[in-house]
């Protein structure tokens, strides 16, 4: 061969691993990521197109608790967690908008998002909503970021960011918010045993006695449903019930039913947070449920006219039995607190 010609294959070798190179530089480095949980939990769907790694969910977790995401937006300088804090199960005591605050928990199991359901869909579907719609955000800020345009390389094989990749990584994020480690779990696993009192409201809570199961049943303990449990008599126009988005007058005063999981951390209860305490709950269920024409059956049914009529002694124990779904290892876990 000729001098020229060996010149020639280097020099296409050399363009040919250069150019390989630039495949290379958005080429996804991912490790799956297993998320453990009882088997009484229903089956997670994660969509093919966004498998859980630890990446993505590395990436969600920074996007959740990193302010950036809304600078230039409406909600400048807050971040997902300054709203939902990992202490009040990723809720928040009160809000100044007189809305409760929803604790992000196994909502990997929900298809109905938001006090009156306005989002529906998968986790992907909401973060795309909160990202566009809520903080409105500025994708040049992260892809002028230092760390972000790596990271999303990594975890998506991408070299740019997009509305759709922010939302995946949240999304992943969103599924690795899985609790299940309650002392009740630990009941139902065979592990540890529960006090009187709490066995007690136990079965109050899964009986005719007290009906709470046919709403907030095992595991997840919400039935993502909207129920009118009987708060208000009548209907204010102003208030955005589920028949605000649905547009049928059966859904007024109907709301998303809340996860019990990690209620003794979530006060103040109810959409509006209206109550502070459980006790207060309980009471509502045991006394005070309004009439009107959309009210559950369940809270009227042929023995409930006088309410639940439980003693003192039986709303204590269902309080207590209450306290046996908070799953202290969840808000504790410092891999689920700021990477900042
Ligand atoms: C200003 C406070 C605030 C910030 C910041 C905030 N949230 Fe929320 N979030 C709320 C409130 C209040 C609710 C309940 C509102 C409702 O149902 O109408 C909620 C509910 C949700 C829900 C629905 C939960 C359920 O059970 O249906 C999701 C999902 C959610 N937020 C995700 C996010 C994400 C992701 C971010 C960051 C991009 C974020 N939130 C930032 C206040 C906030
Ligand atoms: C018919 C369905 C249904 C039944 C039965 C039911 N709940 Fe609820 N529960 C809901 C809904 C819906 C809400 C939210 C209502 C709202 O904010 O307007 C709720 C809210 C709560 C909350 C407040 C949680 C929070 O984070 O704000 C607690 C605690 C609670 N229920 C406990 C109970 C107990 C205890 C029982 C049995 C005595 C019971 N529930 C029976 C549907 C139900």
């Amino acid at each position: 061969m000729t001098r020229s010609v060996w010149f020639l294959l280097v020099l296409l070798a050399i363009s040919a691993s250069s150019c390989k190179e630039e495949v290379d530089e958005c080429e996804a480095n991912t490790h799956p990521y297993q998320l453990q949980f009882p088997d009484y939990f229903p089956i997670l769907e994660v969509p093919s197109d966004n498998p859980l790694t630890e990446e993505g969910v590395q990436l969600g977790r920074r996007l959740y608790y990193d302010p950036l995401l809304s600078t230039g937006g409406p909600r400048e300088g807050r971040s997902c967690s300054s709203c939902h804090f990992q202490s009040n199960s990723f809720s928040v005591p009160s809000t100044a908008s007189g809305s409760s605050v929803l604790p992000h928990v196994n909502l990997a199991w929900s298809r109905n998002f938001l006090w009156n359901g306005k989002l529906e869909g998968i986790l992907e579907d909401v973060m795309l909503f909160e990202v566009n719609d809520f903080f409105e955000v500025d994708f040049n800020l992260l892809k002028e970021d230092a760390v972000y345009p790596e990271l999303f390389r990594k975890a998506f094989g991408s070299c740019e960011i997009t509305d759709e990749l922010v939302a995946k990584a949240l999304a992943q994020w969103f599924r690795r918010l899985k609790s299940s480690n309650s002392k009740f779990d630990s009941y139902l696993k065979g592990e540890e045993q529960l006090t009187d009192s709490e066995l007690n409201g136990m079965t109050t809570f899964f009986t005719e006695k007290g009906d709470c199961f046919h709403c907030h049943g095992i595991p997840l303990m919400t039935n993502n449903e909207f129920h009118n449990i009987g708060l208000d008599s009548i209907y204010d126009p102003t208030v955005k019930d589920r028949s605000y988005i649905s547009g049928s007058p059966y859904d007024r005063l109907k709301f998303k039913t809340p996860t019990l999981r990690n209620v003794e951390l979530t006060s103040p209860y109810m959409h509006d947070g209206r109550f502070v305490t459980l006790e207060e709950v309980v009471e509502h269920y045991n006394s005070q449920v309004k009439r009107s024409m959309t009210i559950d059956p369940i809270m009227t049914k042929p023995g409930k006219e006088y309410g639940l009529q439980l003693t003192e002694e039986e709303k204590q124990n269902l309080v207590a039995f209450l306290k046996t779904l908070t799953d202290w290892e969840f808000v504790n876990d410092t891999s689920l607190s700021s990477p900042f």
